[in-house]
């Protein structure tokens, strides 16, 4: 009957014991699942089957002949053995006597820093392996960089196989120069070096001989005693609300992790967004009611008063607010294979907000080498860069150095849903905050009664050559013969002018039509009947100027013309180029186009001539009650 005391004085000894979250990051073969192996090992925590199985596969896999095959502990896919590399961030937990550690193993391939980021951003430490033989490699100061960049303050330089440069006290001292210096502006507040062998545990858990001219600590003494103490609890109140609980009259709670600081009954909290404060009158929680929640419990608070609250707002310390814009400065850190495109809106995600953002400036990239700023347009894969952000509607957030929940988002990509950037704010900007819509006599319905319709945007899009312009150009002149007020936009003839600065890369082109797309809007607010004729090859883009315009005043017509066909007419004389080599990224030759899955009409010009195209459009206009 021992047991279950003994248990209990296990867990409550281990409950009393502070936690260390590090991560592992080095280039592939540096060892990290070595050293990982053997700490969970040598730790003592592995279960007799595990091991059994461990030697078995060693036999069967392993790199290491008779010994056991460490790696094999961590790499725990089959997928990732038979390629020997690691491909996703796996988290182990361990103890000791004095700390309990968890530990983010995460990939060394370079298109795998999201993986890196994503156990950089739950870390207080990380170990960067580097292989003695090699030295400080590009990946070595990309993973230091980012490290920083996601709020990462201690760090140790494992300088793994230490045995295989003979033990060397010049390498290493070499090594620790050459990483200190780059090291220097990223601002770690430990950063301890030390010389070591995963696979022989030389210097992992304890110190060891062969080394004598080194006068640190063992790795394994040294994340025991290290002080990484975040003092979430210090910083001020933080809870972004994931659901309302509701479920009856008598009960409204808000439910969320705690993200910063610590709250209890009597405390008044605002709701970041909207201002307004009440009081907590409890805190309820799966074991009963709390006296008092810090950073990193799951609660559900309840409120003294009725305020408006959904998912996604941040309830606060009101004596400390977080910022409230839309518009804020962050580092980007690019994920995705397309780069990154400035206007593009992507989703934003930060806390249990998710809101439409497009990064409006791009200020420059960073060489992850040298950390010298670049200039740039955009980011490719693995690229780092400082951007403003442009929301579609206010957030409530931190700076990203005072709280890393609600200071750092990630973006995603409309269409696919995947992940494309993470991102870490470093200020609000304020520059819109005194510009307020004026509130004018004449509106666009008045403005479109005075002419006698209803405004609209007719959006033409399809390959150059398509039709495109020639049937626009026969819709208008029919609604003009009847009278009715139009403008037509011409991709052409803007980009003569208003759109003069933009060529045909796929950030030109995003620019191009984001701005049509607010020409649009604007021609629509003064009661126009628009017609837009541009290629605008992205759905993305397409989307936006639709949310721009309002879905009931837009209607796509998808030229829908063969490739084939518009290489033959070649009006302009551009396919035969663009062939040739001549021009370059020219759409459906070397630059996508992305046809409409939800067109409103479609329009297939070898099927009937342009003429009776466009007496259907503008029949269709009429039946929707659009020409008075
Ligand atoms: S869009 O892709 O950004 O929407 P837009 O409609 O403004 O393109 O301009 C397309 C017109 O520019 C074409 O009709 C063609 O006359 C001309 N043009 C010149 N170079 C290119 C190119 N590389 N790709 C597409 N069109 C081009």
């Amino acid at each position: 009957m021992n047991a279950p005391t003994d248990l209990k004085t296990f867990l409550a000894a281990q409950e009393k014991k502070s936690l260390l979250r590090f991560l592992t990051c080095g280039s592939v073969d540096d060892g990290k699942s070595t050293l990982i192996g053997r700490l969970l090992y040598d730790t003592k925590l592995l279960f007799e089957d595990t091991l059994a199985s461990l030697e078995k596969d060693s036999r069967k896999f392993g790199t290491t002949g008779e010994d056991i095959d460490f790696a094999l502990l961590v790499d725990g896919l089959e997928a990732e053995r038979e390629q020997g590399i690691t491909i996703d961030v796996a988290y182990r937990f361990f103890a000791t006597d004095k700390r309990k550690f968890i530990v983010a193993d995460t990939p060394g391939h370079e298109q795998y820093t999201r993986n890196m980021a994503t156990g950089a951003s739950n870390s207080d430490l990380a170990v960067i392996l580097i292989d003695a033989r090699k030295g400080v490699l590009v990946q070595t100061r990309r993973h230091a960089y980012i490290a920083s960049l996601l709020g990462i303050r201690h760090i140790v330089l494992a300088v793994n196989k230490i045995d295989l440069v003979g033990y060397s006290q010049q390498v290493f001292d070499d090594i620790v120069a050459d990483f200190t210096k780059f090291a220097a502006k990223l601002g770690f507040v430990t950063q301890a070096a030390i010389p070591l062998s995963a696979r022989y545990g030389i210097n992992v858990m304890a110190k060891s001989p062969e080394t004598p001219w080194y006068k640190g600590p063992a790795l394994l003494t040294h994340l025991e005693s290290v002080d990484v103490d975040t003092a979430l609890e210090e910083n001020p109140f933080r809870m972004p609300v994931q659901w309302v609980n509701r479920p009856n009259l008598d009960f409204r709670g808000f439910c969320g992790t705690i993200a910063g600081g610590k709250v209890k009954p009597g405390d008044t909290i605002a709701v970041a967004k909207s201002g307004r404060t009440s009081k907590v009158t409890r805190i309820v929680t799966m074991d009963g009611d709390k006296e008092q929640a810090v950073a990193g419990d799951a609660v559900t608070l309840t409120l003294a008063d009725e305020v408006d609250i959904s998912r996604g707002d941040v309830l606060a310390d009101a004596h400390a607010r977080p910022d409230v814009s839309d518009q804020f400065a962050a580092h980007l850190l690019w994920m995705a294979d397309e780069e990154m495109l400035p206007g593009r809106q992507y989703l934003l995600k930060i806390g249990a907000a998710t809101v439409p953002a497009a990064i409006s400036e791009l200020k420059h990239k960073v060489d992850v080498n040298t950390l010298e700023h670049m200039a740039g347009k955009t980011l490719g894969l693995n690229e780092v860069g400082y951007a403003n952000f442009s929301l579609a509607q206010p957030l409530a957030f931190d700076p990203y150095k005072d709280n890393r929940d609600t200071g750092g988002f990630i973006l995603i990509d409309r269409f696919s849903n995947a992940t494309v950037g993470a991102g870490m704010i470093d200020f609000g900007l304020r520059r819109a905050t005194n510009v307020h819509w004026q509130a004018l006599d004449v509106n666009k319905q008045a403005r479109a009664a005075l002419k006698g319709q209803k405004p609209v945007v007719l959006w033409f899009t399809g390959l150059s050559g398509s039709g495109k312009s020639t049937i626009a150009n026969l819709v208008e002149k029919k609604l003009a013969a009847e009278g009715k007020h139009t403008y037509l936009l011409d991709g052409d003839n803007v980009r003569h002018g208003l759109n003069k600065d933009l060529g045909f890369t796929d950030a030109d082109r995003v620019e191009n039509i984001r701005r049509v797309g607010e020409t649009a809007r604007l021609f629509v607010d003064a009661g126009l009947i628009v017609l837009v004729s541009f290629i605008s090859p992205f759905r993305s883009e397409r989307r936006m100027a639709r949310d721009l315009v309002g879905s009931d005043e837009f209607i796509e017509v998808f030229v829908d013309t063969p490739i084939e066909v518009c290489m033959q007419r070649d009006p302009k004389g551009l396919y035969e180029k663009a062939r040739a080599g001549a021009i370059k990224n020219f759409t459906g030759i070397d630059s996508p186009y992305e046809p409409p899955e939800h067109a409103e009409i479609t329009v297939k010009t070898v099927e009937a001539d342009a003429e009776s195209h466009a007496e259907a459009l503008v029949e269709h206009l009429r039946q929707r009650g659009l020409l008075g």
